[in-house]
């Protein structure tokens, strides 16, 4: 069976990040459905339009991985109740230049993570306006937020939480395998 092409961009770059450790349980409970390309966003110059003709080396790769990639997996963090910039930096470089928007049509899923109590509600609501606004294939249901307690950082999730992520993995599947006929 040939496996989902997912490419993912993570929110959070920094070495410990929450939501890097999130993907780790979105992998295993994946299995060999999916085969991941996660790019690193924070290897990305800031998106200027001076560049968007004559892009650099490193975003002619990017783009190349987002026009071959089936699906694509955002994760974030909350930054002061949005998602972070350097994730609208990636996100932004796909769409120039005017004409050339690779997002559209791409079956796409949401999830975050923070250890504040809303678990990334207010990134993923402004995040989830900029994607549809792109033109991707939004998943809306299930949601994700969830509220990480650091300790977990190094163990394993609890049943319960373990089951939900689960259930989005499983739900992603679907979308991805309704929308790619669907093309
Ligand atoms: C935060 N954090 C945060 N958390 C939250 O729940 N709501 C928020 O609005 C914010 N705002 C915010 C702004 C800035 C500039 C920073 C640096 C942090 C906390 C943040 O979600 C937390 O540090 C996460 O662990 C960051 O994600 P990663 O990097 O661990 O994946």
């Amino acid at each position: 069976m040939q496996k989902t092409n997912v490419l993912v961009l993570i929110g959070g770059i920094s070495k410990d990040s929450l939501n890097k450790r999130l993907f780790d349980f979105v992998r295993e409970a994946a299995g060999d459905r999916m085969a991941f390309d996660v790019y690193p966003i924070a290897d990305l110059p800031f998106f200027s339009q001076d560049l968007e003709n004559d892009p650099p080396a490193v975003a002619v790769d990017y783009k190349a991985r987002i026009a071959s990639s089936d699906a694509a997996l955002f994760i974030t963090p909350e930054y002061n109740r949005s998602f972070p910039g350097v994730l609208k930096n990636a996100i932004d470089w796909g769409t120039r230049p005017p004409g050339a928007n690779l997002w559209r049509g791409k079956p796409a899923a949401i999830m975050g993570t923070s250890p504040g109590a809303i678990g990334t509600f207010g990134a993923q609501n402004q995040l989830r306006q900029v994607l549809s606004f792109l033109d991707l294939r939004m998943m809306s249901q299930p949601e994700f937020y969830f509220t990480f307690p650091r300790e977990l950082t190094d163990g394993h999730l609890p049943e319960a939480s373990a089951a939900f992520v689960k259930k989005f993995v499983d739900a992603f599947a679907a979308w991805i395998a309704q929308h790619t006929q669907q093309k």
